[in-house]
């Protein structure tokens, strides 16, 4: 523990960027993704989401998600998994080979229909076969609840609202929890009023956070996060992302931007920095825009990198 803020010694980092990050992108090509990929597996991150199971028609930009799973066993140094809106998905990502899995279910009733064309009683009901799939080939099942905040549609997410669904994702099977912020409107009190309640909810389940930084308070709200015992974090190479069913949602945390402020903090994340700006080149060169990640602009405190 840091004697001057309470942080813990390490953080869990999940790398995104391959899935939230370019779910709103033109599809790239598979070789584009293999080489942001590779990048991204020698960061030493430990965990990347790949990819997602969804319906092609819904985002054509994971449409050859089966394609890039069959890549992932050139880097078995990386826990690889995929997020999937329901069992369809869950089938195909386990068929494709994978076992870790993020089912998807939204806190309010409007995102999750427009999300997943289902309720979110639907959705919840889901989780126990999905779980039951995952298990079966020794994977760990997450519930990421989405719009655990706010939602674009209905405004503010009641906390007892977010509680439930987690409770009830927890007790049908699901290993672990990810509150998301799909707008990116929390703030650090709520952060933290969130995360207690959460927390106290889901029988010991770990709980991680997947910050959106749309109005600038991603950062105030990881140190927040951490202040409320969060250790599992998600984070997008270069900020990118988005939520393609979530009007005015834009990049997520970005990995080298939560990286350095821990580092510089103490806090171990085991990604190294210089590498992680070197992916965010491979990913800007992909995507063929400009990366919203201040860092990536400005470069690392020791060496400007990334282009002009
Ligand atoms: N992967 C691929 N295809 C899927 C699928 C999945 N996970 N789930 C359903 N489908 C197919 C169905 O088989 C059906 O195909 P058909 O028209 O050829 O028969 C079609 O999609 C429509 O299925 P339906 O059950 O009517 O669903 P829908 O049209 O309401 O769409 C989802 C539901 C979940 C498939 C779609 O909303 C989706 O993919 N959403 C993804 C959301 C997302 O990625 N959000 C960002 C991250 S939070
Ligand atoms: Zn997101």
């Amino acid at each position: 523990m840091s004697s001057l803020l309470s942080l813990p010694e390490r953080v869990d980092v999940r790398e995104v960027g391959p899935r939230d990050g370019l779910q709103t992108e033109q599809p790239l090509p598979l070789q584009d993704k293999i080489a942001m990929l590779a990048a991204l597996a020698d960061t030493g991150v430990t965990r990347i989401e790949a990819t997602a199971f969804v319906s092609p028609r819904a985002v054509p930009a994971m449409a050859d998600a089966a394609a890039v799973v069959a890549e992932l066993h050139r880097w078995p140094q990386v826990t690889w998994s995929a997020l999937v809106p329901n069992v369809t998905g869950a089938r195909r990502a386990l068929d494709a080979g994978l076992a870790d899995l993020e089912l998807v279910v939204s806190a309010s009733e409007a995102h999750s229909r427009a999300n997943s064309g289902m309720s979110p009683d639907r959705a919840l009901a889901q989780v126990s076969e999905v779980a039951g799939l995952v298990h079966a080939v020794g994977g760990r099942l997450e519930v990421i609840v989405a719009v655990a905040w706010d939602c674009p549609f209905e405004g503010r997410t009641p906390v007892a609202r977010t509680v439930d669904i987690a409770r009830r994702a927890a007790e049908a099977g699901a290993d672990q929890l990810c509150l998301g912020d799909t707008i990116g409107t929390a703030t650090p009190v709520r952060v933290v009023r969130l995360a207690q309640a959460v927390c106290a909810s889901v029988g010991g389940r770990s709980v991680g956070m997947h910050f959106h930084d749309t109005r600038g308070t991603g950062q105030a709200n990881v140190l927040a996060a951490l202040q409320a015992g969060v250790t599992q974090l998600d984070a997008s190479v270069g900020g990118l992302g988005g939520c393609p069913f979530a009007p005015g949602a834009s990049g997520n945390i970005a990995t080298e931007e939560l990286v350095y402020m821990l580092e510089e903090c103490g806090v171990q994340t085991g990604i190294d920095l210089d590498r992680l700006l070197e992916a965010a080149l491979v990913t800007e060169t992909a995507v063929g825009h400009p990366l919203p990640s201040s860092l990536y602009r400005a470069g690392g405190r020791s060496r400007p990198l990334g282009p002009d």
